[in-house]
């Protein structure tokens, strides 16, 4: 079990919700709704790297306080698709969306939205875990945060240490917070990582197979994680791990060639799907 914060939340902020960062704005207008996760929602949503399309048409929903998985074959989207969900595909040269994602309603695409803010607001967990080595626990922990900048030695400190407590990894590293990142294992590693996006205090995560490297117990470590902090984020995650997506996921979309073949509850995906090609593929006959 991870180890809850002094608030008795695993996102302890430490302030009213009514204080959370709004979305940017250039007319600083947010309509300051603040609740546990926001609503992310891919409407007719298409991607290309160049001339070749990645993601065609993609309408689905992630709820907050839920976890949705993304399953499919290796390179039918589901890294390009959670890439678009933060404003991350358009860093690859070349690459281009159209469609619209809403975040709380709001369209992240529009012109006056700063897509480094989207960023902090849906936090990014990659598939291996990339602490930076040489640097400590704790500096590793709040690295994101001190790329804002204005936040004292013992505030950076106050919120690693949440970050960490939240990310389940507090008891195995409060003796080791000094040491370089790097010493730690892949599974506290990739903990580590999930603190760090978790310190900048985001709605939304986004977890690109974040357990493809682990051993079975940190890959419960993590999903064990993932059922705590589900009550307070929108979490999206990709899996090639059927038994995975059963067991943390509500929600699944299953992608094939860019495009959405079904999306539905879990159990519906997994035990009645409505298509052929879902069940060929949860059933392991291909992919
Ligand atoms: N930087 C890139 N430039 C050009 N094409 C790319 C780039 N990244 C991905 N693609 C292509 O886009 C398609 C979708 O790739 P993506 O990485 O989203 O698949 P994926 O479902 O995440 O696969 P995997 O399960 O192997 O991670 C693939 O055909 C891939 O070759
Ligand atoms: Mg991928």
């Amino acid at each position: 079990m991870a180890v809850k914060g002094e608030s008795g939340s695993v996102r302890s902020r430490g302030a009213d919700p009514a204080s959370r960062a709004p979305l940017p704005s250039a007319s600083g207008q947010w309509d300051g709704r603040a609740g546990a996760g926001r609503r992310i929602e891919a409407s007719g949503l298409s991607a290309w790297f160049g001339v070749k399309q990645a993601l065609k048409d993609i309408n689905m929903v992630a709820e907050p306080q839920a976890v949705t998985a993304i399953i499919g074959p290796s390179g039918c989207g589901k890294s390009t698709f959670i890439r678009c969900l933060n404003r991350l595909h358009e860093e690859v040269r070349g690459a281009r969306v159209s469609g619209k994602v809403l975040f709380d309603g709001r369209d992240i695409y529009a012109p006056d939205v700063d897509p480094v803010e989207i960023r902090r607001s849906i936090g990014m967990v990659f598939q291996r875990p990339n602490p930076f080595p040489t640097m400590s626990v704790l500096d590793n922990a709040v690295a994101g945060l001190r790329l804002g900048g204005g936040l004292s030695r013992s505030e950076l400190r106050e919120r690693g240490e949440r970050a960490l407590l939240s990310a389940g990894l507090w008891d195995e590293v409060k003796d080791r917070l000094d040491e370089p990142g790097g010493k730690l294992s892949g599974g506290q590693q990739q903990r580590l990582c999930i603190a760090r996006a978790l310190a900048v205090e985001p709605e939304a995560l986004l977890m690109d197979e974040p357990c493809s490297s682990l051993d079975p117990a940190s890959t419960f470590r993590i999903e064990e994680l993932i059922e705590e902090i589900k009550s307070e984020y929108t979490v999206v995650i990709v899996t090639h791990n059927m038994q995975q997506a059963a067991r943390v996921a509500d929600w699944t979309m299953f992608l094939l060639l860019g495009e959405v073949v079904e999306f539905g509850p879990t159990n519906k995906i997994f035990a009645s799907p409505d298509d052929r090609r879902t069940e060929d593929y949860v059933t392991g006959r291909f992919g």
